[in-house]
């Protein structure tokens, strides 16, 4: 509650986007929670803040737990909360319990995990992972400014990146707590979740060019109205959603349109909509991104206007590892606590991190299945259970030699 203090004053809900400055002043305040539970805290740099708390033996590889403390326009405060303040609360609990782990212990609060201006989502465990590529920081907003001229303002040292690049052979396992961000635990009344696989995105930014005329003026048959050609890009993207078998998990959005020029006596000369596309299934989510080139083609050519599909990420569904998911189920069940097994749709840091390591996920409930919105919650009882959760899976894991 006190982090949800940090928002934007001009945006609706308890919103906290990355390049902001409510962001920027937030992480001061994560980072001396970091330093008041004993962590050792530096700022890597693509921007994402690490602490660190040594552990028995510091040539083990190292427990990474992590998430994100952004959030979209309009959303709530649970969203990445969750996982960062548990994670920072977990080694609190082993510092304040004079325990010491064998392995180091990393707590990660990774910078900008949700779809910035620039079109990109998780920034800093990209980065980590080594998949923040020289295309994605040359990515311009609408403004014409680039990703890495927005990173260098805030501090971030895009030139470095090198040298935040997590070792494959220094990890020993990655954890992430999340809120599930649907209904399925509320609707089985079960408090904890063990997430098998997270969805895959390909997210577009489709441009549709047309041509600006005066709208008292241009007959109907005249007119190429890009905004006309977009809408018909949103319902297309609907109906490629609505293609798949009973109990399917594809989705299909458009979440953002931008108009110009933009006015109600002006003819849209452009149209910009950002779709995306999501699955655990691979196939699905890949024969969506060829059929929407295919339509949109079509609609071009009908509509006399020019389309162009710029994807601006496309991510395989990640599956987690069988060990740390076998770990978090005997946690689970040394506290006497019943689990659901399911997979996410919504994409976390840890299908980043899990390029590098095993990866598991805790999910908690959310009430009705509300998220990115104001209205998400998770009760005090049930964040409480999943940081107990992911305390008892990081000491359970800390006894292995491997996962
Ligand atoms: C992250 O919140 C996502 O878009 O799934
Ligand atoms: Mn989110
Ligand atoms: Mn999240």
């Amino acid at each position: 509650m006190e982090l949800a203090e940090f928002r934007e004053p001009d945006q609706p809900g308890f919103t906290r986007r990355t390049f902001s400055e409510p962001y920027q002043r937030s992480r001061a305040w994560v980072k001396e929670l970091m330093e008041a539970a004993g962590l050792q805290v530096r700022t890597d740099p693509t921007g994402n803040l690490i602490g660190e708390l040594q552990g028995e033996a510091p040539e083990l590889s190292q427990i990474a737990v992590g998430s994100h403390t952004d959030t979209v326009a309009g959303g709530g405060r649970f969203d990445g909360m969750v996982g960062v303040i548990g994670a920072i609360e977990v080694a609190r609990l082993i510092r304040q319990g004079g325990q010491r782990l064998r392995h180091p212990l990393l707590v990660a609060d990774f910078l900008g995990e949700e779809p910035n201006r620039f079109g990109l989502s998780c920034l800093g465990s990209r980065a980590v992972a080594g998949q923040l590529s020289q295309g994605h920081l040359l990515r311009p907003d609408e403004s014409g400014e680039t990703l890495i001229s927005a990173l260098l303002e805030r501090g971030s040292r895009p030139a470095d990146l090198s040298e935040g690049l997590w070792q494959p052979e220094r990890l020993h396992c990655y954890l992430e707590l999340h809120i599930e961000q649907g209904s399925r635990l509320q609707r089985a009344g079960i408090a904890l979740g063990v997430v098998t696989a997270i969805a895959g995105i390909h997210r577009a930014v489709i441009t549709v060019s047309g041509r600006p005329d005066h709208a008292g003026t241009t007959a109907m048959n005249e007119r190429r109205d890009a905004l006309a050609g977009a809408a018909e890009v949103v319902l297309l993207v609907e109906r490629l959603a609505r293609e798949q078998g009973e109990g399917g998990s594809g989705v299909g959005t458009v979440g953002r349109l931008e108009v110009s020029p933009g006015a109600s006596n002006v003819v849209p000369g452009e149209a910009r909509a950002w779709a995306e596309f999501r699955s655990i299934e691979p196939a699905w989510v890949q024969d969506r991104h060829l059929a929407l080139e295919a339509v949109v083609a079509e609609l071009a050519a009908r509509r006399d206007l020019g389309v162009s599909i710029d994807w601006v990420s496309a991510e395989p569904p990640v599956a987690c590892s069988e060990g740390v998911r076998q770990a978090i189920q005997e946690a689970l069940e040394g506290l006497g606590q019943p689990s659901l097994e399911l997979p996410s749709g919504a994409s976390h840091d840890a299908a980043h991190v899990a390029h590098l390591c095993p990866m598991g996920m805790i999910f908690i409930p959310s009430r009705d299945g509300r998220s990115h919105c104001p209205e998400e919650w998770t009760e005090p009882e049930e964040v409480a259970l999943g940081v107990a959760a992911l305390l008892a899976t990081v000491l359970r894991l800390d006894r292995r030699d491997t996962v």
